[in-house]
């Protein structure tokens, strides 16, 4: 098996930007495909400012930052993913857009043991898979925002996926220097099964009016000892990722837990996203 050196990335979002920074630092040449050029400068951006900021607290050599940014092409054809060993897929978390993505791919991606995996965070991966006509080469692999810091990676394969598919991978999230875990296809894999009723039954206390967002974050950062409280996580996730993934863990269980709270809705309705849209539960500079 060779270990994977040209890597597609699409989509350049919060996350796509991350997994192309941390391939593209390890040493991959990364292509990256976006739908428009606003997005992919934005996208650029945020990967070139968050090098920057490695340079400056001293993680990052400038050579190292600039070897990193001359290892990434950027298209708006997914036919330029034609060379590519290993495509990961950042997109919206919607079914039918991922779906669409990973049949764009399936057919421009040439050589047919190339893997395609998916950054999914609660969508079965089986039904992704099986909308391609390489289900043996579809793959979970799920990363946790801010990509460059947070170390995990789950690995979920489909009831379809290969073991040479899992192994490969694997050998992937390490080159990238992630711990990975084995997750079970099935919404919301493990953390986010344990992870999103905690979020929301924090909205449930800011929508009773039982407890300010300061004071639920203040709790569980000096009780627990967590970097950051439930709402300021929201803030930094997006509402409407975290709205989404409620969504496909509800439509899967049917459990009350995890139901989407109005508020959250609401929120989402009126594009207070979040960091990404400068308001949430918090106001943030543009
Ligand atoms: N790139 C590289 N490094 C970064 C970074 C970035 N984008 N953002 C932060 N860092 C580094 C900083 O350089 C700093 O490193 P240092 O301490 O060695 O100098 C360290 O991370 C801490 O950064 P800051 O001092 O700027 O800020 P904080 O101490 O407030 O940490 C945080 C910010 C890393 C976001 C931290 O609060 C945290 O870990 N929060 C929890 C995040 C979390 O739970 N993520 C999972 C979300 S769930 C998910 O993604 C799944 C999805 O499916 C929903």
């Amino acid at each position: 098996m060779d270990p994977v050196t040209r890597l597609g990335v699409v989509g350049c979002g919060l996350m796509g930007s991350g997994i192309a920074e941390v391939a593209a630092l390890h040493g991959l040449d990364v292509r990256i495909a976006e739908t428009t050029p606003d997005a992919a400068e934005a996208g650029l951006r945020r990967l070139t400012t968050s090098l920057d900021r490695g340079v400056q607290r001293g993680k990052l050599t400038e050579e190292q930052r600039d070897q990193a940014l001359a290892r990434l092409s950027l298209t708006h054809d997914l036919g330029e993913m034609a060379d590519r060993q290993f495509v990961i897929e950042a997109v919206a978390e919607n079914r039918d857009i991922k779906s669409d993505v990973l049949r764009a791919l399936d057919k421009a991606v040439e050589d047919p043991q190339a893997i395609l995996a998916t950054n999914t965070s609660s969508i079965p991966i089986v039904d992704l898979a099986v909308t391609t006509e390489r289900p043996g080469q579809v793959i979970g692999m799920h990363f946790f925002n801010p990509v460059p810091v947070q170390q995990l990676v789950e690995l979920i394969p489909a009831l379809t996926t290969s073991q040479e598919t899992l192994q490969r991978t694997r050998n992937l999230a390490q080159l990238l220097g992630k711990q990975a875990i084995q997750a079970p296809d099935r919404s919301g894999f493990v953390v986010n099964a344990l992870l999103v009723p905690y979020l929301l039954s924090a909205v449930r206390m800011v929508e009773s009016g039982a407890a300010r967002p300061e004071d639920i974050d203040q709790g569980m950062e000096l009780g627990c000892a967590h970097p950051m409280g439930p709402l300021r996580l929201l803030d930094l996730i997006g509402l409407d990722t975290a709205q989404a993934v409620a969504e496909s863990m509800y439509e899967e269980f049917k459990e009350p837990l995890y139901a989407p709270p109005p508020l959250l809705r609401r929120m989402v309705a009126a594009g207070h996203i979040g960091r990404k849209s400068g308001r949430g539960f918090y106001p943030y500079d543009a």
